[in-house]
């Protein structure tokens, strides 16, 4: 198959910055669109995958899975896009489309699924690369429309933060009065405080911040907890139907457990990995109270998604970088030093 050379931003190793490489997208099949890519959000999980933080990582790794951009080509085939359309690509770019979860809608917990970065790329037989690059080809099925009255770099951080937060909320069914609390003010938990009181919840944030707290109420927040503070814990014992936890890194989910209503659910989102300290099964058996995990969403649902921020005005909060700023940025997110998504112009990628 014939390949065309970009310019992407990446690394080579664990302990390697990222910085300027070249690799190759493939030739636009007929059911293909291409890609000039605008904007691209800049997640944790870019930053877990360039360090190998999950072990899973094939050198040389180009992160970026918030991508929004133009359309310069589509394949003979492809009805649903044309030249200039504005569009989107999120977490996932291919998946089997014959299984059930595939025929659900739910192709992110297909088997074959295929990553933006880091899955396995069919038509190349090598790794996938996300969007800190010039352009990307992606089946136009995986591809999504941008509503037109949207700021284009705000709206990036909705393919993945936004999904990987609405997903669950829609799924445990949050809607008016709902109580909804949220751990960790960050890219994911920004996001989540927006939708969650779009959708009428009473949004609780649990930060081990304090300066937090005004930002919390501006973004939709009806209360703030400081998770450090156990007389604040102890104030919203028995409290939340759903608790959407972002946090990156093994953290106590004891605490939060706590703060669950009797059939209330605490949804992991942000960590991948055994829990330290064990959960206490006593209070899930009392209060029949339960523990999931949620992977950011499927194609229909992220479609929905970006048509109810349109109809509600919402976008990321977002500050705007250059790639080359990209490893620093990195390092202020490692200290949860952004507010409250990076988002990269990648016109500077052609600089
Ligand atoms: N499930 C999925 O499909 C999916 C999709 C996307 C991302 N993720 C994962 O979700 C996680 C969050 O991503 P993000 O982009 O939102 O990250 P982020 O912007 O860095 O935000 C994480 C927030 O968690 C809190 N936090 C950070 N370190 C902590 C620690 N050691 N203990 C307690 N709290 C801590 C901080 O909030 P406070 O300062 O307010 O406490 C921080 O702002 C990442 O691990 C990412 O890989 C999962
Ligand atoms: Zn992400
Ligand atoms: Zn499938």
């Amino acid at each position: 198959m014939k390949t065309t050379s970009i310019k992407a931003y990446g690394t080579i190793s664990p302990e390697a910055d990222l910085k300027s490489l070249v690799i190759n997208r493939r030739e636009v099949t007929p059911e293909d669109v291409e890609i000039d890519i605008l904007f691209c959000g800049v997640c944790h999980s870019d930053l877990h995958f360039a360090r190998n933080d999950w072990g899973m990582t094939q050198y040389p790794v180009v992160p970026g899975h918030e991508i929004v951009g133009k359309v310069v080509t589509t394949g003979a085939a492809v009805t649903k896009f044309k030249k200039g359309d504005i569009v989107a690509v999120g977490c996932l770019v291919d998946s089997c489309r014959t299984c059930a979860n595939c025929k659900n809608d739910v192709e992110q917990y297909c088997p074959e699924w295929v990553g933006t970065y880091g899955g396995y790329d069919k038509y190349l037989d090598t790794t996938t690369h996300g969007g800190y690059s010039e352009t990307i080809v992606v089946s136009a099925s995986y591809v999504l429309r941008v509503p037109e009255n949207l700021d284009l770099a705000g709206i990036a951080p909705v393919l993945c933060a936004g999904i990987t937060t609405w997903s669950p909320l829609r799924h445990y069914k949050v809607a008016k009065d709902s109580k909804v609390a949220v751990v960790g003010l960050g890219g994911l938990g920004h996001m989540a405080i927006k939708l969650a009181h779009a959708l009428g919840a009473h949004v609780t944030l649990f930060s081990r911040s304090e300066n937090k707290i005004k930002d919390a109420k501006r973004l939709g927040a009806n209360q703030v907890i400081i998770s450090k503070d156990s007389t604040q814990m102890e104030s919203v014992a028995g409290h939340f139907d759903v608790i959407i936890d972002t946090v990156p890194y093994a953290h106590d989910l004891n605490p939060y457990i706590n703060t669950l209503n009797t059939n209330g659910t605490l949804v992991v989102i942000g960590y991948l990995g055994p829990l330290d300290p064990a959960l206490v099964t006593v209070p899930l058996i009392m209060g029949r109270k339960a523990v999931a995990g949620s992977l950011i969403g499927g194609i229909k649902e992220t479609q929905e998604l970006l048509d109810f921020c349109g109809k509600h005005n919402i976008t990321s909060d977002i500050e705007r970088i250059n790639i080359q700023d990209i490893n620093t940025a990195y390092q202020r997110m490692l200290k949860s030093d952004v507010k409250y998504r990076f988002v990269i112009d990648m016109k500077s990628l052609k600089e």
